[in-house]
């Protein structure tokens, strides 16, 4: 058993606790790779906010579970040596059986995601109060999910969205004892969220605000939030990429979003994106380069720009650590 206390991490519930009453939002981004995690890390340290490290069942498998906890050591070390000495949470996005969950709390995460999102209610709130009890021995905080995001992750995937009923989420949060709530109220998985010829995109914030009033100050989770940056997607397209129609949230709605008791918001297609841009731009222009420096060294670059504005502009999150 790895605690995640002896790696110098925290789980989320005081800094959720902050957030919601500082009316920011915490940035949750994924990271299955160094440069991602150097990216974050820098970033997160010189806007001095506090960060969400978070690995999906996949990118766990990718990236060897025994490096993952320590690559969260080394950017714990990373952020005190630059003096910022910020709050970091190792968190498990998309958790589907209990047994994922026990195992990365048995291997220093501070906090997982159990998204029994595609079972019924009742399954729903067994299962996630079957991780709350065992997580909660170890102080792991525990995000839970209520209504259907649309887009593909993992083995949890859904081709249509059905929106987070309000009614439902006091009793949820009663039964289950979640530390927070991901809701569905219009995003999705993915860089295809909506259709252009539908006009602006528009969450739902009706159902949001119905939401916090059964559930007052409750941390309230906002997936699917990447903006799908339009410069990326056109130096994407420019250097032989083929991402036709890629539309994300708008940043004044998570903006809006992050001023209320949304206070974590999930970003992986946007870092994906600023990575393959530079990458695909910095191989266009220089063919004879196959040192994987010179084009990972830019992609990181411009990671650790994106994660920046992010924390600065759209999260509110800069200088709360
Ligand atoms: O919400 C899902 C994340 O974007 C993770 O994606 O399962 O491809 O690692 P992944
Ligand atoms: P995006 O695909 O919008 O980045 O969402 C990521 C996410 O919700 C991870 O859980
Ligand atoms: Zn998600």
């Amino acid at each position: 058993m790895v605690n995640y206390k002896d790696l110098g991490l925290v789980n989320s519930r005081e800094i959720f606790k902050k957030a919601v009453n500082g009316g920011y939002a915490i940035p949750a981004y994924n990271f299955n790779n160094m440069e991602q995690l150097q990216a974050i890390i820098i970033a997160c340290t010189e806007t001095r906010s506090p960060v969400i490290l978070q690995v999906s069942k996949g990118a766990r498998q990718y990236a060897n579970e025994t490096l993952l906890r320590y690559m969260a050591m080394g950017a714990v070390e990373m952020s005190k040596e630059s003096g910022a000495d910020i709050p970091i949470v190792l968190h498990l996005d998309h958790g589907d059986t209990f047994e994922i969950c026990k195992e990365c709390i048995e291997n220093g995460f501070s906090s997982v995601m159990i998204d029994g999102s595609h079972l019924s209610y009742e399954e729903n709130i067994e299962l996630t109060k079957r991780v709350v009890e065992y997580a909660h021995k170890y102080d792991v905080t525990v995000e839970g999910e209520l209504g259907v995001l649309a887009g593909i992750e993992d083995d949890v995937s859904s081709e249509v969205s059905h929106y987070t009923k309000p009614e439902e989420v006091e009793d949820f949060v009663k039964h289950t004892n979640v530390d927070s709530l991901a809701i569905s109220i219009g995003t999705s998985h993915g860089a295809y969220k909506f259709k252009p010829e539908d006009g602006v995109p528009e969450l739902r914030f009706d159902i949001l605000e119905e939401i916090e009033k059964r559930i007052p100050g409750f941390p309230i989770v906002l997936h699917g939030a990447s903006s799908v940056i339009p410069e990326y997607v056109d130096i994407i397209n420019k250097y032989g990429g083929d991402l036709k129609d890629a539309l994300g949230v708008p940043e004044d709605q998570l903006r809006r979003a992050a001023a209320s008791a949304v206070c974590k918001i999930n970003i992986d297609s946007d870092g994906r994106l600023a990575m393959t841009a530079k990458i695909r731009e910095s191989l266009y222009n220089d063919p004879s380069n196959f040192d994987p420096r010179k084009y990972l060294g830019p992609a990181r670059q411009e990671l650790i720009e994106m994660t920046r504005h992010k924390n600065d502009n759209v999260l509110g999150s800069s200088g709360k650590a």
